[in-house]
């Protein structure tokens, strides 16, 4: 349900039967209107096609508009824009008849199989921003392409394979699996990785031991395998920490980290060599592929087997392609990861059509996630220039959030601002991954993203906790307003009008996989709640039949905000 698809039909009727039935389907050029609910802009692309003046056609099509009482006044202005404001009775049924379906007017999609690479952090490291940031435009894509009918196979691709575990399974023996540095791990995995750095770079014999420890991993040596599974565990307790506080649907069944992928990795080799669509070239195993060359216009190889025979990430991302198609049967495939990855993605896809991994029937899509930066809008760092711990900063969002709540309503028990400081401190910046194209850069500004006021997380629950608040006054469950809504005043029919949009926004995100619209929409619900609110007296309304409507009103409004935020993965705390 939305304006736009409510009204196209009607109008493009009306052009037809005003311009024959060779216009048949024509585009009614519906826009937004400053003068009106929405105007009709079509008359002037067809101007020529017909060989008349626009405002004739216009007012053609008017005579030929259903007069079914869905429009209180049509005018023509201008050069032939149609002008349409809708009757107040059409906005009534329309959000009414949102108000009684339990899925607020979200259309149910035919059910695709959907694998979502998101998050992917790497094993003794720290997560990064970046990482943030995947991992909550992941998991708001995951929710809301469940939501819309799809199956969703969430994929987190961790790094835990490659070279460094030769130094860092060397420095986990010396130092014990139980001691307190191993512990780090689980906290503050950088000074893990650190200190194992430091070892390598400084004693030969380290070294040495550590490069060997690289070869036993990789021909399975039964005891470093246990050592490299005690070393990723202890990592899977800090991302499930970070999952935890950033209440995201990430669990250890979603794991399907890069080493998951050992075992095909030959035979993904041979078969492209066999195929001859890769070659040896300087003793390493390449694919070059038509249309990538460099700046000296040389072409630019993918690397699948490097001269040492060992493998890379290239090689591990065709696994993932063809095992997310034949195993996981998928129908769209959207790999969550940062912009700058796009060049090797696309080489990796272009690869896996050609060894017929990757037919054209199935949709892969680079959802690209663009920089967060420090206010200096250089990459983020601490204060005092170090990197980042991610942990320390969510607890700091919370501690932001705390602030505010604690200046806003100090008249809260403590134990309820205490309850609900995490739910807005971490809402706050999920939104602000959220509410800016997944693929545009933005300043992490956490005094900017905690404010009550503007398009934040923060405004948004606080729009839907006041909406609580009024049914709490009202000594009734939102549930129980379930009466017809009767739209009168100017502030009831913009908030009505733009509720009805709810179903076709986030059908929108499923689609165009655009998170940031809606928040747009949930805050411009949020604006108009206010306003309403403003204007339109709830509990002190004018008799029982306005009351009853306007709560109903209230009710959808709350219903849109908590769904919308919900599929975010934004919690709605019930008291602000
Ligand atoms: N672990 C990688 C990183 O931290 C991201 C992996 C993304 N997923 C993938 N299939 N390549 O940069």
């Amino acid at each position: 349900m939305s304006l736009q698809s409510e009204l196209a039909p009607l109008v493009s009727a009306a052009i037809e039967a005003a311009l024959g039935a060779e216009f048949t389907g024509a585009d009614p050029v519906l826009r937004p209107s400053q003068f009106s609910d929405i105007q009709v802009n079509a008359a002037l692309g067809l101007a020529k096609r017909v060989g008349r003046a626009p405002r004739d056609i216009a007012a053609d099509i008017v005579g030929h508009l259903a007069t079914d009482g869905t429009f209180a006044q049509v005018e023509i202005s201008g050069p032939g824009f149609i002008n349409l404001t809708l009757a107040g009775d059409w906005i009534s049924n329309q959000v009414s008849a949102m108000a009684a379906d339990d899925r607020l007017g979200v259309p149910r999609q035919d059910t695709q199989q959907v694998p979502i690479d998101y998050s992917a952090p790497n094993v003794a490291k720290e997560m990064h921003v970046g990482h943030l940031r995947t991992t909550v435009v992941g998991d708001a894509l995951a929710r809301t392409l469940e939501h819309l009918g799809h199956h969703v196979i969430r994929q987190n691709h961790i790094g835990d394979w490659g070279t460094p575990f030769g130094m860092l399974l060397e420095r986990l023996l010396e130092v014990g699996e139980a001691s307190e540095e191993a512990r780090l791990l689980e906290s503050d995995p950088n000074a893990f990785y650190q200190a194992a750095r430091a070892r390598f770079e400084s004693d030969d014999d380290f070294a040495t031991r550590s490069r060997a420890r690289v070869v036993s991993l990789q021909a399975g040596d039964p005891e470093t395998l246990r050592l490299w599974g005690g070393l990723v565990e202890l990592s899977k307790h800090y991302f499930n920490r970070i999952y935890g506080a950033l209440r995201v649907t990430l669990t250890d069944a979603d794991l399907a980290g890069e080493s998951t992928y050992n075992d095909d990795l030959a035979a993904i080799c041979a078969e492209l060599e066999a195929a001859g669509i890769a070659t040896v070239s300087d003793g390493a195993l390449c694919v070059f592929l038509e249309g990538y060359s460099g700046r000296d216009g040389k072409p630019v190889p993918l690397i699948i087997r490097k001269s040492d025979g060992g493998y890379g990430y290239a090689t591990t991302d065709l696994a993932t392609v063809r095992h997310r198609v034949r195993d996981l049967a998928a129908d769209r495939i959207l790999y969550v990861i940062g912009a700058p990855q796009a060049l090797h993605l696309n080489m990796v896809w272009d690869t896996a059509r050609l060894a017929g991994w990757l037919p054209q029937s199935v949709e892969v899509v680079h959802v690209q996630i663009g920089n967060v930066l420090g206010k200096d809008r250089k990459i983020l760092r601490t204060r005092s220039g170090a990197p980042l711990r991610l942990m320390a900063l969510l607890e700091e969002a919370v501690g932001a959030a705390r602030a505010v709540i604690d200046e806003a309503r100090p008249d809260l028990p403590e134990e309820t601002r205490a309850a609900i400081a995490p739910q807005i401190g971490i809402g706050a910046v999920k939104y602000a991954d959220l509410s800016v194209a997944h693929d545009s850069e933005y300043v992490f500004d956490l005094d900017r993203m905690t404010a009550l006021t503007g398009n934040t997380g923060p405004y948004l629950q606080y729009a839907a906790a006041r909406v609580r608040s009024i049914f709490r006054a009202a000594g009734m469950g939102p549930e129980q307003a379930r009466g017809r809504i009767v739209v009168s005043e100017p502030a009831e029919r913009e908030l009505a009008l733009e509720l009805i949009e709810f179903g076709e926004v986030v059908a929108h995100v499923g689609t165009a996989l655009e998170p940031h619209r809606l928040c747009s929409h949930l805050f411009q619900v949020a604006q108009a709640f206010s306003a309403f609110y403003e204007n339109c007296p709830v509990l002190k309304a004018a008799g029982p039949q306005v009351q009853g409507s306007r709560l109903a009103l209230c009710a959808v409004t709350l219903d849109v905000l908590v769904t919308g935020l919900g599929l975010l993965g934004i919690d709605s705390p019930e008291v602000m």
